[in-house]
């Protein structure tokens, strides 16, 4: 009876110390691997826990359903013990490494470098901006054309000696790279025939077998087109005055010169007055005064009758401008092969 009696004192001194022990230890780790261990330390087979448990055959029958009772509870309490602190060491390991993802938004950002238009392409739109202000829409071709297009229909039959302004590079004996925006004139009227008015621009890429500081084998040019019921040559110059002005100035003035093309009768060369000197004449303009900037004239009948109207009904005026002279001209560029280069050098000026 007394050593019975021994041995429960002694069981619960050991428990108590495990208790103890394993809570202190509990509260020093830091990891769950630490935790791990100490749970096998304690309830694993050799564990501590364990060893005590296998003592309880040696108590009386009354003593080992109180010790089983404080052992549970015990248990119990250390079960809970480290399922908080697995949880504490889960918050600690997502903190430690939501601290590690941490983004310091006010950092300055990595500056990244922003490109801009094309000289070219800011003058085709300034070009486009002026003429849909005067209530001209904007019409598109197609670059690879027939020889019908780019020529018979504007005029210039098989054997005209006026192909020989453009040289051309053929695909076929029937289609080739369109020399001109023009062939844009005719598919627009057959598109819209018999609508009036045809008020239209035509910006786009053209090529012609030509390689100097000023010309390029493809380069840009906008087409206009106005046929409605009397239009003269009256309402080509207003338009065209008006459109220099935009370009390059208020205080510019237009002159017409005649000239020919096939597909305009009477044809005029447009010169506006030379924007760096004035009029005065200097280098630029070489002393004349004068820039030549595009090619005009009234719509031949011919070209309005392929087009699906009848000259007789109706007139037009039609134009044609190099985009690269205009950026040039705008800008000071001496050699038009500069806009091709992509030089960033250079193309960071405008
Ligand atoms: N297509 C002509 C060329 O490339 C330019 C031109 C002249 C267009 C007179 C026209 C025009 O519409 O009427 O040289």
């Amino acid at each position: 009876m007394f050593k019975n009696r021994e041995r429960v004192i002694r069981l619960k001194a050991e428990l108590e110390k495990i208790k103890k022990e394993t809570l202190h230890k509990l509260e020093q780790l830091t990891t769950m691997e630490e935790l791990q261990d100490l749970k096998v330390k304690v309830m694993g087979k050799k564990g501590s826990l364990t060893a005590l448990l296998k003592q309880m055959g040696t108590l009386s029958p009354e003593e080992r359903p109180k010790m089983g009772q404080i052992i549970n509870e015990l248990r119990g309490k250390l079960e809970q013990a480290w399922e908080e602190k697995a949880k504490q060491l889960e918050q600690i390991a997502l903190a430690a490494r939501l601290e590690g993802e941490k983004i310091d938004i006010s950092l300055p950002g990595c500056w990244l470098p922003k490109g801009h238009q094309h000289p070219l392409s800011k003058v085709i739109e300034e070009i486009e901006d002026i003429f849909l202000g005067m209530g001209f829409t904007i019409a598109e071709g197609p670059e690879i054309e027939t020889d019908y297009y780019n020529f018979e229909a504007l005029n210039l039959p098989k054997d005209h000696p006026a192909r020989d302004m453009q040289d051309s590079f053929f695909i076929t004996e029937d289609i080739l790279l369109r020399t001109q925006t023009s062939p844009v004139q005719v598919r627009t009227m057959e598109k819209m025939k018999p609508q009036l008015p045809v008020k239209i621009i035509a910006p786009g890429k053209v090529f012609r077998h030509d390689d100097d500081a000023t010309h390029s084998p493809m380069f840009h040019q906008v087409e206009g087109l106005l046929v409605d019921k009397g239009i003269r040559m009256s309402d080509l110059k207003g338009i065209l005055l008006y459109f220099s002005r935009q370009m390059f100035g208020e205080s510019r003035e237009i002159r017409l010169r005649p000239s020919f093309f096939p597909f305009t009768e009477p044809s005029a060369e447009v010169d506006v007055s030379c924007m760096l000197c004035g009029g005065d004449g200097c280098r630029l303009c070489k002393y004349t005064g004068w820039i030549e900037i595009l090619g005009s004239g009234m719509v031949h009948p011919r070209v309005l009758e392929m087009g699906g109207y009848n000259p007789k009904e109706v007139t037009g005026f039609a134009f044609g401008m190099g985009v690269e002279r205009i950026a040039m001209l705008k800008y000071g560029i001496e050699d038009m092969r500069l806009l091709f280069d992509n030089d960033i050098r250079f193309l960071k000026q405008f």
